[in-house]
């Protein structure tokens, strides 16, 4: 018998979109549980919150990713049959893929090419009023991703590729315009990928056999068939579009600076740990993955609960990372936790948890913290800027989400050294 609490809603989709990243949470608190039943688009869902249900997620002999992907995700975010969707060794074999992109040569060369354009962009930014950081640095990281992963892109194309990244990124959980918007720029862009993955079997186009396009384009499946076209271009997309994404963290970054100034002078004094701890408390703090899905593979107990085979199950993200028990005073931004954090694959889940290799954790990672750092000490050490008033907010009902004005900077001086 079922003895966790039950939404009584008929369908809550409509709470989880108004509600926004707490929805798991308010819930949880009411009911005093890590466990409930809903209902989402039609479908029976169970949330589940904390560590252990963490743990519980990420265990391949319990659950799976088939059909998990709802439609207006894949219209937008993520495309069809890309490494999220796929389970068990087709899902080991692709994720090779994703990880060999992942040494560290290949990181350091794509920290130089993104310094070298957040360099080119801070000089065009002293001519300007007004610089909104968001945007300028949606363009930079699209700059350096392409250039790494081996995308041809022209100076004239910067700003709508960038902005179709950022579409497909903030259009999955929009309901009308964001919506379309995040649906047109996929197909967009898909086309544009497409067309670089046959311009390079086709041999019209050279890149580095290093660079994930050439990767991609040659790669064989367990069959020993290259991937479809459609499938190829959308797996450089997951390559591309997320290091864009990086973007929205850095206005984080930035924002974490303006709302607590004390922390300009400790990242100048205290060191590259400091650092990391800096940039691990942003990825806690401020809200960007919700949650996660998964489907048990057949019947199984946890908790006094009965999970049965296919229902959807999803993980609390946003509660975890701002659950009192395991970040104490979540809502204060204190890098120095960080000192005191086991390392757990289970409690510090921004980018989901688990193995990298066999688990659906990120594969992009450690580049994403590697990409906050090196962001962040350029706008402390080789810029110098005011933050004019504006709409800071960071609305928690929106999924996702970002500081409203998008973080606007005026008065820049690049002061870095001159390289
Ligand atoms: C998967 C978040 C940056 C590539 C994921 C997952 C999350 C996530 C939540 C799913 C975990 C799961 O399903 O269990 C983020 C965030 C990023 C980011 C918030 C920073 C803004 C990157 C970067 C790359 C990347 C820079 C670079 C290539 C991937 C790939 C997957 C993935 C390929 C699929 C992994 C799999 O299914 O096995 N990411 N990510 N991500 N991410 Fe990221």
């Amino acid at each position: 018998p079922t003895t966790i609490p039950h939404e009584s809603t008929l369908d809550d989709a409509i709470s989880l979109i108004s509600e926004g990243y707490p929805y798991i949470k308010n819930r949880l608190e009411k009911y005093n549980s890590n466990i409930f039943e809903t209902r989402l688009l039609g479908e029976k869902a169970v949330c589940i919150h904390g560590k252990d249900a963490a743990q519980l997620f990420y265990d391949n002999t319990l659950f799976w990713r088939k059909n998990v992907v709802p439609k207006r995700v894949q219209q937008t975010l993520m495309g069809k049959n890309g490494v999220q969707m796929l389970d068990d060794k087709a899902h080991y074999h692709r994720k090779a893929l994703f990880m060999s992109f992942m040494s560290r040569d290949r990181i350091e060369e794509l920290m130089r090419l993104l310094m070298r354009y957040w360099r080119a962009y801070a000089r065009k930014w002293e001519k300007m009023d007004r610089v909104i950081l968001l945007d300028e640095a949606s363009e930079i990281f699209c700059l350096a991703a392409c250039h790494w992963a081996g995308v041809p892109l022209k100076p004239s194309e910067v700003r709508q590729r960038a902005e179709e990244y950022m579409a497909m990124i903030y259009g999955f959980g929009g309901i009308t315009t964001r919506y379309w918007r995040g649906v047109q720029a996929r197909k967009r862009s898909e086309s544009w990928n497409e067309q670089i993955i046959n311009d390079i079997r086709s041999g019209k186009l050279h890149v580095p056999e290093s660079s994930a396009a050439y990767q991609i384009a040659w790669f064989r499946d367990l069959d020993g068939e290259l991937l479809s076209t459609e499938v190829a271009a959308v797996e450089l997309m997951n390559v591309v579009r997320p290091i864009v994404a990086i973007a929205t963290y850095v206005a984080y970054s930035a924002l974490a600076l303006h709302q607590h100034p004390e922390q300009e002078h400790k990242l100048n004094t205290r060191g590259e740990e400091y650092l990391q701890h800096f940039v691990q408390e942003v990825r806690r703090m401020y809200p960007f993955t919700p949650l996660l899905g998964a489907r048990p593979r057949h019947e199984f107990e946890w908790s006094g609960y009965t999970f049965k085979e296919g229902t959807l199950v999803l993980l609390d993200v946003y509660g975890l990372l701002h659950d009192p028990e395991i970040w104490p005073q979540p809502e204060e931004f204190k890098p120095d936790r960080f000192k005191d954090w086991s390392g757990s694959p289970f409690d510090f889940i921004p980018q989901g948890g688990g193995e990298f290799d066999t688990n659906h954790r990120c594969a992009g990672e450690w580049i994403t913290i590697e990409a906050m750092k090196a962001s962040l000490k350029f706008l402390t050490r080789e810029l110098h800027y005011i933050v004019p008033p504006q709409n800071l907010r960071v609305d928690i009902s929106k999924m996702p989400t970002k500081p409203a004005s998008g973080f606007v900077i005026a008065e820049v001086k690049y002061v870095g050294l001159k390289v």
